[in-house]
């Protein structure tokens, strides 16, 4: 079982991150955590100091996770606050308007660059780190729509997809170093990200439950885990439709 006492949460005040940042804490870790609205940040951080004990470290800082050129120093700060880091949660995102990319390239590229570039960034030195230490978790949430291109919401599709790709190719280079990563892939969750969707079905899931699988996963050093379980079975049957086929299909 990977350690996760000391772990750094990148995009906190995502609904599935709080409720991942909640488990934790209950399981004794002390975390920093990193988000943009330095409003819900300072909730996070008052709701999680109470529900931690004495020994245990909740600090933070707010910063906007696609100003790349922060994210050296947002990581030195995380291991001088914590005194080192057992694991990395990076869980912003944003869910663009296919249509309005669509008709503007440059809306297309700033939800690439938020999804997919500064993702990247922060999985690149957290990997330098964790690979001189020769161990340590690091995660990152992608989604199932990174699996396969749909007309209805190909541009955070291709971001997701970019993140699984590079996050297998950094699994592949740590695995002998020690160092798990780990790929979250959630379907359909309950959270402001998808705030105007019906939420009928059965293919809903609540944060909290997500939130249980990651620590999960992280304390394993699983790979790829699809949350709820049913989603790796939805995208093998996604996945395995013929391309021909799946071009007319109205997804
Ligand atoms: N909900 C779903 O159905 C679903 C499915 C699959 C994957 N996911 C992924 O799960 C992750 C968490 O999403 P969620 O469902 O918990 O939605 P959420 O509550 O809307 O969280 C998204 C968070 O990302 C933050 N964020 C966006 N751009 C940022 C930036 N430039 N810098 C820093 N923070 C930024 C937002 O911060 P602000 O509060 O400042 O806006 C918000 O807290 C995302 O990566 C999402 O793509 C979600």
């Amino acid at each position: 079982m990977n350690s996760l006492n000391r772990v750094v949460i990148f995009g906190v005040t995502s609904a599935i991150a709080e409720q991942t940042a909640r488990q934790l804490v209950q399981n004794g870790a002390s975390i920093y955590c990193i988000g943009r609205n330095p409003d819900k940040l300072n909730r996070i951080l008052a709701d999680l100091k109470v529900r931690a004990g004495s020994d245990q470290t909740i600090a933070g800082v707010s910063a906007d996770l696609t100003d790349t050129h922060q994210h050296l120093a947002l990581i030195e700060q995380a291991n001088e606050a914590l005194g080192g880091l057992d694991a990395a949660l990076i869980a912003h995102g944003t869910l663009p308007d296919q249509k309005a990319c669509e008709a503007d390239v440059t809306l297309t590229l700033q939800e690439i660059e938020t999804n997919a570039l500064s993702v990247v960034s922060l999985l690149s030195l957290l990997a330098n780190q964790f690979e001189a230490q020769g161990k340590g978790v690091i995660a990152a949430i992608s989604s199932v729509a990174g699996d396969r291109g749909r007309q209805s919401n190909y541009v955070y599709g291709a971001a997701k997809g970019m993140v699984s790709l590079f996050m297998q190719g950094l699994r592949n280079r740590l695995a002998s170093k020690g160092v798990s990563v780990v790929t979250i892939k959630p379907g359909f969750v309950d959270s402001p990200m998808t705030a105007s969707f019906d939420k009928s079905g059965p293919l809903w899931a609540k944060p909290e439950m997500v939130a249980k699988g990651i620590v999960n996963a992280m304390q394993k050093g699983k790979g790829e885990v699809y949350l709820p379980w049913f989603w790796y079975i939805v995208m093998q049957i996604i996945k395995h439709i013929p391309e021909a086929i799946f071009k007319r299909l109205s997804l």
